[in-house]
């Protein structure tokens, strides 16, 4: 399994966190920052995660800043991110099972770092149910297709 993973200065030190867990745990990843403190702009971050999620080149996404709002918010921009904001185990679980979620985003400023770490190997290790989700997620993916074609006024 590989991971893509980035925060901006508020979610830092939980991304660093969360590096030493998938350290230990031998899961594979890539860090695509931010790599300090410094005052930075979320969606500089969650744009080449979601991209590179949106790709395939890694199987999840991981996004933390200071609420996990602002960077799934721009995360949701790129078409066929479905980034999903948990702060606990129950989301964690459903939105992998229900809406195939393929980027976990959370909030340094609202989780501590051990539920943190749960809710991370709760998401990763969850699988799709697929059957009447697929179909749910499938209408997502025609949203977007009817946004990028530019067809807003679509109906039914
Ligand atoms: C940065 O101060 C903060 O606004 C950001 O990390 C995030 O919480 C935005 O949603």
């Amino acid at each position: 399994m590989k991971i893509a993973i980035a925060s901006d200065h508020g979610g830092f030190r939980l991304k660093a966190y969360i590096i030493e867990y998938l350290k230990k745990s031998g899961i594979e990843y890539k860090d695509f920052g931010a790599y300090d403190e410094s005052s930075c702009d979320y969606p500089d971050y969650a744009e080449p995660v979601a991209k590179a999620v949106v790709a395939k080149e890694y199987d999840f996404g991981i996004l933390i800043c200071g609420t996990g709002i602002g960077i799934g918010i721009a995360a949701n921009k790129i078409p066929g991110v479905r980034a999903a904001l948990c702060h606990d185990t129950f989301s964690a679980h459903a939105t992998r099972e229900h809406n195939d979620a393929n980027i976990l985003t959370m909030g340094e400023r609202i989780v501590g770092p051990g539920l943190a770490i749960d809710i991370v190997d709760t998401f990763l290790r969850t699988k799709f149910e697929g059957d009447r989700h697929k179909r749910r997620i499938d209408k997502i993916t025609e949203l977007e297709k009817n946004i990028v074609n530019n067809e807003w006024g679509k109906t039914k």
